[in-house]
């Protein structure tokens, strides 16, 4: 059975109540059930986590390494900051997709730069909620292609 990792950074634990015109009134835990429903009907494992700390995140891509096929990951503000976290995605080698449920390149410039982009295979931004089961169905079709 394949696993898939879908990681979230800091403030998305808040969504449904943060800032809703802009991110939605879809909880995470709303969404975790929906990728959760894909996987299952896939018969894929499915690890849906969220942190604050840039340090958990970053152990956690590690340990996608043994554990994981693929991964899908929305590093919150970490992806206009974290070399860190790029640095530990391009030592992940299965497919990888960055969503963003805004579009980052309608808003403050300081969001238009990820450090994340240059090393995923696929980037999602400005789907909403959607955007995380568009992505896992990207990596499920992506395992199947490689097998
Ligand atoms: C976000 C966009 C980031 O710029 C922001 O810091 C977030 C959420 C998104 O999903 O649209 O926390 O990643």
């Amino acid at each position: 059975m394949s696993c898939i990792m879908i990681i979230n950074g800091p403030n998305l634990n808040l969504l449904g109540k943060r800032e809703p015109e802009i991110y939605g009134t879809t909880t995470l835990a709303e969404i975790e059930q929906a990728c959760q429903e894909i996987a299952d009907k896939n018969q894929v494992t499915l690890e849906f986590l969220q942190s604050n700390h840039e340090g958990v995140i970053i152990d956690w891509i590690h340990e996608a390494r043994d554990r994981c096929d693929a991964l899908l990951i929305n590093p919150g503000a970490f992806t206009h900051t974290s070399v860190a976290i790029r640095d530990a995605l391009s030592a992940f080698n299965g497919p990888k997709v960055e969503c963003h449920l805004s579009n980052v390149h309608a808003r403050e410039e300081f969001r238009h730069h990820s450090y994340i982009s240059p090393v995923v295979d696929s980037i999602i931004i400005g789907a909403g909620w959607r955007g995380y089961t568009m992505g896992l169905n990207y990596l499920m079709d992506s395992l199947a292609d490689a097998k």
